[in-house]
């Protein structure tokens, strides 16, 4: 399945707030439509959300009519993709290395010159996100023991990434290795990527899915049945604290109270070394209408407070593994993860 794609001199995504009802693909040449697709969650998981914003900066690039304009375009839609969501790194990783990629071909003096160089930059950090997720899967599947059943939160599948996904890569590679019976997904309030992507995802892939609401994740952990739980990442600090979807952090501290182990699966992308505890990560917080609505139906009274971080923070000390392409880090994560630190800038 494609999520984001570089097709025909276009930018090509799949709208994610019609699924699971429609599929439909939407192709533009606009930058500005980039970054509303990624604020209106048309676009969303934190590695499909850098791939699409370094896309967007080759779309930039390729409005220009010379390789001036083209730099100076490029530098604004690092600055407006930047603003569009706060919390998943992986954007900021990506936009990171569009401006160094930007930075290193000021040799180039012709527009088309400049953009072939950024194009080469976004498709390879898409290619490097494929790779990352079939290692994730590979490893992570070795953490699940035959006929186990599992539980996910949010969606960190093929929808969120430019691959097969984290979470759900190591779930697929399971289920071919025949160790997965079946898998819990949390519908996930307020936007139910849960119901709406992972179950459809799951599902195409001839998974037993089981969909619960959030609040029966803990009489699941209770009765036993499942004997992981695995989620995806959106910023993990450099002593493993993981930022993801809001709920992760209540699965976790059941998960711990029930002897689950509980996993994270996300590409090294997603790792923030600058960062030393997840106190620092900034948390999104979404518009009220979605918690009052769903699917565009009033359910709350009008003028009722409302509060809706977009994700919380897991203290990594409720964190079994971390399961990454460069391979499977375990607690003192403050040790394991500083390793990964890629020393050598693309
Ligand atoms: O708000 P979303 O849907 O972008 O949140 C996504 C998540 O929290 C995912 O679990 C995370 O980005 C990992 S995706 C491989």
């Amino acid at each position: 399945m494609i999520t984001v794609e570089w097709a025909n001199g276009l930018f090509r995504f799949l709208d994610q707030t019609r699924l699971p009802l429609e599929e439909v693909y939407v192709e533009t040449a606009d930058v500005a439509r980039v970054a509303e697709a990624i604020r209106r969650l048309e676009i969303r998981g934190a590695p499909a959300i850098g791939v699409a914003a370094a896309f967007g900066v080759v779309l930039a690039s390729r409005n220009a009519r010379s390789a001036e304009e083209a730099r100076s375009s490029s530098l604004a839609a690092i600055q407006s993709l930047a603003a569009t969501r706060p919390t998943a790194v992986n954007l900021f990783t990506a936009l990171d290395r569009m401006s160094h990629a930007l930075k290193a071909s000021e040799d180039i003096r012709d527009q088309e010159g400049l953009s072939t160089r950024l194009l080469n930059e976004a498709l390879a950090i898409q290619q490097e996100d494929v790779e990352a997720c079939r290692r994730i899967g590979e490893l992570g599947s070795a953490l699940i023991r035959p006929g186990s059943s599992v539980l996910t939160h949010c969606n960190a599948g093929a929808l969120a990434t430019a691959g097969e996904g984290t979470a759900l890569s190591v779930i697929f590679a399971a289920a071919r290795k025949n160790s997965i019976v079946r898998v819990y997904a949390d519908e996930t309030r307020p936007l139910l990527q849960g119901a709406r992507l992972t179950a459809w995802e799951l599902m195409k892939h001839g998974i037993d899915t089981v969909l619960i609401t959030d609040s029966t994740a803990g009489v699941v952990l209770r009765q036993q049945l499942v004997q992981a739980v695995i989620v995806g990442a959106d910023r993990i600090a450099a002593n493993g604290d993981t930022a993801n979807k809001i709920g992760t952090y209540s699965l976790a501290v059941l998960a711990e109270r029930h002897h689950v182990p509980f996993y994270v699966a996300a590409p090294v992308s997603t790792i923030d070394f600058s960062i030393a505890s997840g106190a620092e990560i900034t948390i999104e917080e979404r518009a009220p209408e979605e918690v009052t609505s769903i699917a565009g139906t009033r359910i709350a009274p009008e003028g009722v407070g409302v509060y809706s971080p977009a994700f919380d923070v897991t203290p990594n000390e409720l964190i079994a593994a971390i399961v990454t392409e460069r391979g499977i880090m375990a607690p003192p994560f403050s040790q394991t993860i500083p390793a990964l630190r890629p020393q050598h800038r693309v």
